[in-house]
């Protein structure tokens, strides 16, 4: 079994969270000290801290500190629900917490039980993504070229990752993969963060421009895609990054599997369809800029949606903490969560 680091996006200590700086990395690891329920809105909103699980632990942080500095629970909710609408996982991290505070807000050690129930959610996505990897990984052959998008690794949840932790959980089995790596515009993510984390773990990639992945299925150089998602709906249609929708339409006409690896915290099981789902759009600057340097006219204005949805049609499999979901509908969907509700 090959080795792995143990990269963490965040750390509680003193009394603090502390986030790594995500709009700094690759170049720089800088690490901010949260102190404000204003410094938790900004870190999400601002893209600080990112990807659907982490904004759901940051979140709940962010709800123990609300509460800490004598804030009311709801405005908490509301202010931290409104940085970003589209990962479900913020919504599910900050419904728990507000359970959690209405069942024992008259325990008098309040906030140290906040602060665990913060801490459980966080320590829960790592186990949770280690079994997403545990699952994943059998689908991935000996040797295997894997096309993914955007980031979804350590940097993403609270370590190891989803589709990113599938991705390690076959490294860390011996197999002999080459990952190719979206650059993901016009945040960047695939090359500034999935790149930085598979240079750490030493594991074969290269990055690749979002426009040749079809290009590189058409040569026959891609056995596989796996992405991660942001909101899954009770028909299995997935919402993930912008650029996640065309793939799965490549995939599918070049006969290459398209597998989709999230937590159960991801699914919204309240939404029939991808339609339903809040797509969140972004300023036209960062579509503009790339690191601050002006890349398009004034002038023109730019359309910048940062999800896309991609029907359940066109996924191979949906791989969760709890098994896998082979070509996912709403019989399949009801039945998964349905058997573990049960249990
Ligand atoms: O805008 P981001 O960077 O938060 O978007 C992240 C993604 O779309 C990821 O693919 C998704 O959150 C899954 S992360 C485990």
């Amino acid at each position: 079994m090959r080795k792995l680091k143990d990269i963490r996006p965040i750390e509680f200590k003193e009394g603090f969270l502390y986030v790594l700086n995500q709009l700094k990395l690759p170049l720089q690891e800088e690490w901010i000290k949260l102190e404000s329920l204003e410094d938790y809105e900004k870190a999400i909103k601002d893209m600080i801290v990112r990807g659907a699980p982490l904004i759901g632990i940051v979140g709940a942080y962010g709800f123990y500190v609300g509460i800490k500095d004598g804030l009311d629970y709801k405005e908490v909710v509301d202010r931290l629900k409104k940085t970003r609408p589209t990962a479900v996982n913020l919504f599910w991290a900050l419904d728990r917490m507000e359970k959690f505070y209405l069942l024992n807000k008259d325990n008098p050690d309040i906030l140290n039980k906040l602060l665990k129930e913060a801490q459980r959610i966080e320590l829960e996505d790592y186990h949770a993504n280690r079994s997403i990897g545990g699952y994943g990984e059998v689908l991935i052959p000996k040797k295997a070229r894997i096309l993914t998008h955007c980031n979804t690794g350590s940097l993403a949840t609270a370590g190891w990752g989803t589709a990113l932790g599938v991705i390690r959980s076959a490294y860390e089995n011996g197999k002999d993969i080459i990952v190719y790596v979206d650059e993901t515009r016009p945040y960047l993510q695939g090359s500034r963060l999935t790149a930085w984390e598979l240079s750490q773990e030493g594991i074969p990639h290269y990055i690749i421009t979002d426009s040749s992945a079809g290009f590189l299925m058409s040569k026959g150089e891609i056995d596989l895609i796996v992405v991660g998602a942001d909101r899954i709906t009770l028909n299995g249609d997935v919402a993930n990054k912008i650029g996640t929708y065309s793939l799965a339409v490549l995939a599918k006409h070049h006969g290459i599997p398209f597998y989709v690896a999230a937590p159960t915290s991801t699914f919204d099981l309240t939404l029939e369809r991808g339609e339903d789902i809040p797509i969140e759009e972004r300023s036209q600057d960062e579509v503009k800029r790339c690191s601050g340097c002006v890349v398009a006219p004034d002038s023109s204005k730019a359309v910048n949606y940062s999800f896309d949805v991609t029907p359940s049609e066109y996924i191979s499999a949906i791989i969760t903490e709890k098994g896998i979901i082979d070509k996912p509908d709403k019989e399949k969907i009801l039945k998964f969560f349905g058997k573990k509700i049960k249990e």
